[in-house]
């Protein structure tokens, strides 16, 4: 039996998690689903419950799960330069403790939406392409610091990567664009940084392994300016923890709005499956966020995890029948298109799932 633990941890979460259960729920049977579910506590509401954003029993939870489904973490009353404990040490805990070093985020321009992104029409139409950011390294986990010098104040945060965190990830690209359009593009900034000439160096050792696929090196300031101008040249981006964390929201303007891109962290262990969107507190509870991306999100699990690529291309043209259907959420909405809310809108999608 599948074990799925739920951590719809802040804000949005807590609403996007319930509407992506309800989907899972919605495809059990037709797709010979055996799977139990438990819920736990991330982020801010573990800390106020806890005062551990990854409290011991989460731990537990999760360690004997075969996938993790996340919400979102983060919220004001959590929020102060001055916090020693934060909501979002819960998702850095949780992705050290699973080990799931490689964050997929495939971003596309859904023909749908295409007016509703800032970027002209034609140069975003077509863009289909996969960011691999490596997410249990770099400055996230770096040695950092404040202390005062001669009165003043200094910080400072360090990006480290061993050449074997680099390799594993580089592999996950790889074996990824074989089964895409077989292009991939690494991003660092190897004219400035020890950390991306190592990188570059581990990259060009591992394509020797992948003859079959093509290879180029983008420095991230130049890749944040072709994902405006060319996004379609790009099949799988493979880059380091933080430049894949900005990279990755800058691409969701392609896809129309952070709301519907989903993620999949995988690595040694179980897999964590959540929206790449925060946990939105203006908005939270009111019935407003998009739960797309949380049901997307789901769908990666299920070809993923379970290992059932009907059942996730279900959910997948369901969503693509309601955004057809011209249902939006207030993210995605525009003249001519019926506004409604997240409950709605997921509920059209199980209604497409026939
Ligand atoms: C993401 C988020 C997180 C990150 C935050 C909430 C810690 O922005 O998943 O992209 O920076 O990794
Ligand atoms: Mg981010």
């Amino acid at each position: 039996m599948f074990k799925l633990a739920v951590l719809p941890g802040d804000g949005i979460g807590q609403e996007v998690t319930a509407q992506a259960l309800k989907v899972l729920t919605a495809v059990k049977t037709k797709y010979d689903l055996d799977y139990t579910f438990q819920t736990g506590l991330i982020g801010g509401c573990a800390i106020d419950e806890t005062g551990d954003p990854f409290p011991q029993d989460t731990q537990e939870l999760v360690a004997q799960s075969d996938a993790v489904l996340l919400g979102a973490v983060g919220g004001l009353q959590w929020d102060g330069p001055d916090r020693k404990v934060r909501p979002e040490q819960g998702l850095l805990g949780i992705r050290k403790f699973l080990r799931i070093y490689a964050n997929l985020r495939p971003v596309k321009c859904w023909p749908q939406l295409i007016e509703q992104s800032p970027l002209k029409k034609e140069r975003i139409a077509g863009a289909d392409l996969l960011i691999v950011r490596e997410l249990t390294g770099g400055a996230y986990f770096g040695a950092r610091g404040t202390k005062v010098v001669d009165g003043v104040n200094k910080s400072y945060d360090t990006i480290e990567y061993s050449a074997e965190e680099i390799r594993r990830i580089v592999k996950v690209a790889f074996e990824l664009a074989g089964q895409r359009r077989r292009k991939v593009t690494s991003v660092d900034k190897a004219n400035i940084l020890d950390t991306s000439r190592l990188w570059r160096r581990v990259v060009e050792e591992e394509a020797a392994q992948y003859p079959e696929i093509a290879l180029s090196h983008l420095y991230v300031d130049n890749c944040a300016m072709q994902l405006c101008l060319n996004p379609a040249q790009f099949d799988v981006l493979v880059t380091e923890n933080t430049f894949g964390d900005i990279l990755s929201d800058q691409a969701s303007v392609l896809g129309g709005s952070l709301g519907m891109l989903p993620s999949a962290s995988i690595g040694e262990g179980s897999a964590l499956y959540e929206p790449a969107h925060g946990s939105a507190p203006d908005i939270a509870g009111q019935d407003k966020a998009n739960p797309l991306a949380a049901i997307l999100s789901v769908a990666m699990m299920l070809r993923i995890s379970f290992k059932n690529s009907a059942a996730a291309k279900a959910v997948e043209k369901a969503v693509d029948t309601v955004l057809m259907q011209g249902l939006r959420t207030a993210d995605i909405c525009t003249t001519g298109c019926t506004c409604v809310g997240t409950n709605t809108i997921a509920d059209a999608v199980i209604k497409a799932l026939g």
